[in-house]
């Protein structure tokens, strides 16, 4: 779908927000706290159902207020349909009603309204997270899954619950009889769900390493050689053994588990790994090199959207190249301008943004949650 226009009510700053897209770039620029990520957010919100900032959803209405609602226009470019997707937040109480609506129709189930407009989000926090901790790793794999696949997020949820109720027993007082019943069915369900986390997270490492390695070479130029795998605690298993593989593992080391009072094996405890010549990133490459390896990750996300779903994916960069150097910049516009549909972006510094001699971009300045078109600033 292209996306032509969003519209915003009382959605964070943005009291009433009407902007219109450009075909390849828009550019959204202004001062600290303008409002920039807030729209970001609300296209995010439309394209996900939720939020890269918070949980919940109470922080996304504007203070005050008692509803939000966002709404995007867009053409489905195969079916030369318009399309209008928007959401309602309402206050409920403490907490907070979420409608979806297409094309005037509320949509119950989620699953209908996912995927209709589909979006990679890139923020500065991806560009750490090779420096940061594996669950930050995790995160940032399962969101890509999350964007492909749906059942992913459920699967998820249900694992940490499972997993929850394995550490409470294994912290417990119960009896041995009961202890050992519980764990049985909880070990059970841990072997079921995380097996196929692991394989659906292994899935896309494997499916986006050629993209990846070939990306790294563009955005950091030769001499280097990247690598990406993923690393589960359990080593390498044969995917339809993974399931009862789990199990066992966690069967086998209930003692262990006990004794710490906690889960020590499963996919909450897996990592992705990046390498340069076969070095580990963390003791090795530079800072701007990791930057390059998480970069490369996300246009391989964008090439590999692109292969999926036909059509390339809304692209959202969130105050990216203000963490990046000029050369790295270029480059990454000029991977972007070959591969990315429609990109929105957000930057204090608009000179820092080089799309190109080809690339046609819409400059709007934000300013106090207002918007106002603008000419590419000196
Ligand atoms: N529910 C809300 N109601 C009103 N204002 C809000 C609400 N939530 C956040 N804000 C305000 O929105 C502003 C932050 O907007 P946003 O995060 O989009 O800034 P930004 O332009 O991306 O800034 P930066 O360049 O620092 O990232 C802050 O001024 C914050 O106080
Ligand atoms: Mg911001």
């Amino acid at each position: 779908m292209e996306i032509q226009h969003l519209s915003v009510r009382d959605f964070r700053n943005l009291a009433l927000a009407e902007l219109d897209l450009g075909q390849r770039f828009t550019v959204l620029f202004g001062e600290n706290g303008a409002g920039k990520t807030n729209l970001v957010e609300a296209i995010y919100l439309i394209s996900t159902l939720r939020s890269f900032r918070v949980s919940e959803l109470g922080p996304l209405i504007r203070e005050g207020a008692e509803s939000a609602h966002v709404e995007l226009r867009g053409r489905d470019l195969g079916l030369d349909l318009s399309s209008r997707l928007g959401v309602n937040l309402v206050r409920s109480g403490r907490s907070v009603r979420r409608s979806a609506i297409a094309d005037g129709k509320t949509i119950r189930a989620a699953a209908d309204f996912y995927g209709r407009a589909r979006s990679i989000l890139f923020t500065p926090e991806d560009l750490g997270v090779l420096r940061g901790s594996p669950a930050g790793r995790r995160n940032f794999l399962d969101r890509v899954i999350f964007a492909r696949e749906r059942a992913h997020i459920g699967d998820i949820q249900a694992y940490e619950k499972v997993l929850r109720s394995r550490n409470q027993v294994l912290r417990g007082d119960h009896s041995r009889a009961t202890r050992d019943h519980l764990l049985e069915t909880y070990e059970v369900a841990l072997g079921e769900l995380g097996s196929r986390i692991w394989s659906r997270r292994e899935a896309l490492v494997d499916a986006l390493r050629p993209s990846f390695v070939s990306a790294f070479t563009q955005i950091h130029g030769g001499g280097r050689v990247a690598a990406v795998r993923y690393a589960p605690r359990l080593g390498s298993v044969a995917e339809g053994e993974r399931e009862a593989a789990l199990r066992d593992s966690l069967q086998r080391r209930r003692g262990d588990d006990l004794a710490r009072g906690t889960t020590t094996v499963g996919p909450h405890r897996d990592d992705l790994e990046m390498s340069l010549d076969d070095h580990g990133v963390g003791t090795f490459a530079s800072q701007g090199q990791t930057r390059a390896l998480v970069l490369a990750f996300k246009i391989a996300e964008v090439r590999g959207a692109r292969e999926l779903s036909g059509e390339p994916p809304l692209l959202l960069l969130d105050d990216v190249s203000s963490e990046l150097d000029p050369q790295r910049n270029a480059r990454l516009f000029e991977a972007l301008t070959a591969d990315a549909g429609q990109c929105v972006l957000t930057t204090t510094a608009p000179h820092f943004v080089r799309l190109g001699e080809a690339a046609d971009a819409r400059f709007v300045e934000v300013a106090g949650g207002l918007l106002r078109d603008s000419t590419k600033p000196a």
